[in-house]
């Protein structure tokens, strides 16, 4: 593409905030800074269907031929993350309850049960008519549905649905009594109007009952997203269908398993800190939603020629903030140049383009300060100009849209483990999946590889080496997963409180961790949770934070240990032959240092090497390489100039790359290489 041989560039637009003379404006500046994508209608639904079933689509008939007359594509989103207060009104069933009981008013967004007849029934209704109406509108380049499923309910319709499919699931009460040890706390459900969901109660939950609940409002959302997409496709069936992903530990949505029924797996993405892990965060959400992006391939054939999705694993960045930055303690403003850098850098891993919340700042309403491409001051300001630069760059990297992001290493990441990590009954509350994940992406990233985020049951060929974070569930396929391939000669690297628990959240017995014991060649006996501030020292040099654990050998050998305390002496490291491959353990976790020493190391001796060795620290390099090419994303993201050898032409700037490229503090190589340097 991606779209008319150029990336995505450009963001929300929303047009009903502004009178009409703005409209044009506008279409006139997006030109100006090359925009080549907007979203459009996210939120309109008041303004589509101002009264039940009267609609007004005059306005954005204007909207999109002035678009289209500007050269401008448009992912036509349909508006249901909104519904207008005359529908909460008429159907206050459909207005989502809290786990306290609390039934929401209307007031703001995402305030709708997704599992109300009436809800789901209006979703279809308006859907049908914007298909209808826009089908043939040569602007349309991508349908958005909805925006940012994720409103959790516990109203009666959620909780007839959970029982749909938890009898599904289970198949009958004796089924979900066993799933969810009900003999303990005499849970033991006798009917099923007996079941409900997880709502507020006296003491510990059920954490079965939390982690299937989790699962069937995934699969709930799911459905609505694809009553919509289906609509969509029958009226469109060349036009690629979306929905922008949100991240977060508490989104209830499990994206990888909805990869399969998106047409292009689409990210917004706000990173939760102006500072140094930035970038870090950036690097991860990218490589999930590559991962992600993956378990679409098979839609990605419906692609018109030309135009959205493409290759393998690619993906969009569908939102991000032009500038300040949302953390808890208020807004950071990005420093210059930032925007353009974290925009390559989404590229880098595969995003189809960079796009924004929003193009033009509101002028009330509940995101008044947001900020967006064309801020408040206007077009006469640094942000719009960085905007332009922007849209320059990346008018230059169109053809890096042919390639697949090169990693040799898999890290499994399982969204059901995630949830299950988040009960409150764990002997440690601060070990999380997708903190752990986080942390062994960091490792790597630091010590240069790239890696994939994969789910239990991918394929691995082509991975030198699998690591499992904290992937606390495993049942027996996703044992044997893991057995076969390191049997037949693959290398794994388990980390602490992986496959520990069956896929129903309960325990393995005989050992930890119970799914793979007789691959690592040990059996652990005991958790020691380490308290706050407490460090555990290894022989190694390193130290050991947040968790420990009585490791027995059967079978491995040790490669560190702990070196005080109540288990000075004992294993915290481990490697065992298995097959023909190699399984190491960690049972701890190591500091920065000796984790990405020790990732590095079980890298090397599995057969995978960093994607540019001579990169200095601080830079960040990424290789995409296609049929006919390959391309290095090198981003420095120090303060100070640096060196990066290397050979080909500089994208970005036209220039030869002899043998090194120089790039000036926060600045950016996109290195077209010389075949064979
Ligand atoms: C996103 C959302 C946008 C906007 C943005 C603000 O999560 O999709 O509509 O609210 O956040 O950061």
């Amino acid at each position: 593409m991606a779209l008319d041989g150029r990336l995505c560039y450009g963001g929300d637009y929303n047009p009903e905030q502004w009178p009409a003379e703005v409209w044009e404006q506008d279409v006139e500046l997006m030109r100006r800074a090359r925009v080549t994508l907007v979203t459009v209608g996210v939120f309109a639904w008041s303004r589509l269907e101002p009264a039940p079933g009267r609609y007004t689509f005059d306005w954005l008939d204007r909207v999109l031929d002035l678009l289209h007359a500007g050269g401008i594509r448009v992912a036509l989103a349909t508006p249901t993350a909104s519904p207008p207060p005359w529908f909460s009104l008429a159907h206050p069933d459909a207005l989502p309850v809290t786990a306290d009981g609390v039934r929401l008013h209307h007031g703001s967004r995402d305030t709708y049960c997704a599992a109300a007849p009436a809800y789901r029934a209006a979703a279809r209704r308006i859907t049908a008519r914007l298909a209808e109406r826009y089908a043939d509108h040569p602007a349309l380049a991508l349908w958005h549905v909805h925006n940012e499923y994720g409103t959790i309910c516990h109203c009666p319709h959620a909780e007839a649905g959970f029982r749909r499919w938890l009898r599904e699931r289970h198949g009958d009460l004796d089924g979900l009594n066993d799933a969810w040890t009900t003999s303990f706390w005499s849970q033991h459900h006798s009917d099923w109007a007996q079941v409900s969901t997880p709502r507020a109660t006296q003491y510990l939950p059920n954490p079965s009952q939390v982690l299937d609940f989790r699962r069937y409002w995934s699969d709930e959302l799911l459905a609505a997203y694809v009553e919509q997409r289906d609509l969509l496709r029958a009226a469109t069936p060349a036009v690629p269908v979306t929905t922008n992903y949100v991240l977060g530990d508490w989104v209830p949505v499990d994206h990888a398993r909805w990869a399969a029924e998106v047409d292009l797996v689409a990210i917004d993405h706000y990173p939760s800190d102006a500072g140094p892990s930035v970038e870090e965060q950036i690097a991860l959400a990218a490589d999930l939603a590559r991962g992600w992006a993956r378990h679409g391939a098979r839609h990605h054939a419906r692609a018109a020629d030309g135009d959205l999705p493409g290759t393998r694993g690619s993906w969009l960045l569908i939102e991000s903030a032009p500038n300040p930055t949302y953390t808890r303690g208020g807004t950071h403003t990005r420093v210059p140049g930032r925007m353009a850098r974290h925009s390559l850098a989404y590229v880098a891993r595969g995003s189809r383009g960079a796009m924004f919340f929003q193009w033009r700042a509101s002028r009330g309403g509940a995101e008044l300060f947001h900020s967006a491409l064309v801020p408040h001051a206007g077009p006469d300001s640094r942000i719009f100009r960085e905007a332009v630069e922007l849209g320059g760059l990346l008018d230059r990297l169109a053809e890096v849209d042919a390639g697949v992001v090169e990693a040799p290493v898999a890290v499994a990441w399982d969204a059901a483990s995630g949830w299950a990590l988040q009960q409150r009954a764990l002997p440690s509350d601060r070990i999380h999946h997708h903190t752990e994940v986080a942390l062994v992406h960091r490792a790597l990233r630091r010590a240069g590889y790239a890696c994939d985020p994969v789910l239990p049951g991918d394929p691995l060929a082509g991975y030198a080496l699998l690591v499992l974070p904290a992937l606390y569930l495993a049942d027996d396929a996703t044992a044997a997963w893991v057995r076969d391939h390191v049997h037949g000669g693959g290398h794994v690297l388990v980390g602490y409180l992986s496959g520990v628990a069956d896929e129903h959240a309960r325990i393995r017995l005989g050992g930890y961790p119970g799914a793979y014991r007789d691959v690592l060649g040990v059996r652990v006996e005991e958790f020691h949770p380490l308290g706050d501030g407490e460090e555990v020292p290894l022989t190694g040099g390193g130290t050991g934070r947040f968790w420990a654990e009585t490791v027995r050998l059967a079978g491995a050998e040790p490669v560190d240990a702990y070196a005080a305390g109540v288990l000075a002496g004992q294993p915290a490291v481990t490697r065992h032959r298995y097959g023909d491959g190699v399984a190491w353990y960690v049972s701890t976790r190591p500091d920065e240092d000796t984790y990405r020493r020790l990732l590095d190391e079980a890298a090397r001796a599995a057969g995978a090497s960093p994607t540019c060795p001579d990169a200095p620290p601080g830079v960040e390099a990424v290789r995409r390489r296609g049929p006919e090419a390959s391309w290095l994303f090198l981003l420095n993201h120090t303060g100070s100039a640096q060196r990066v050898p290397t050979a080909g032409i500089d994208l970005l700037t036209g220039a030869v790359v002899e043998d090194a490229v120089t790039l000036p503090a926060g600045g950016v190589a996109v290195v077209r290489e010389r075949a064979g340097a």
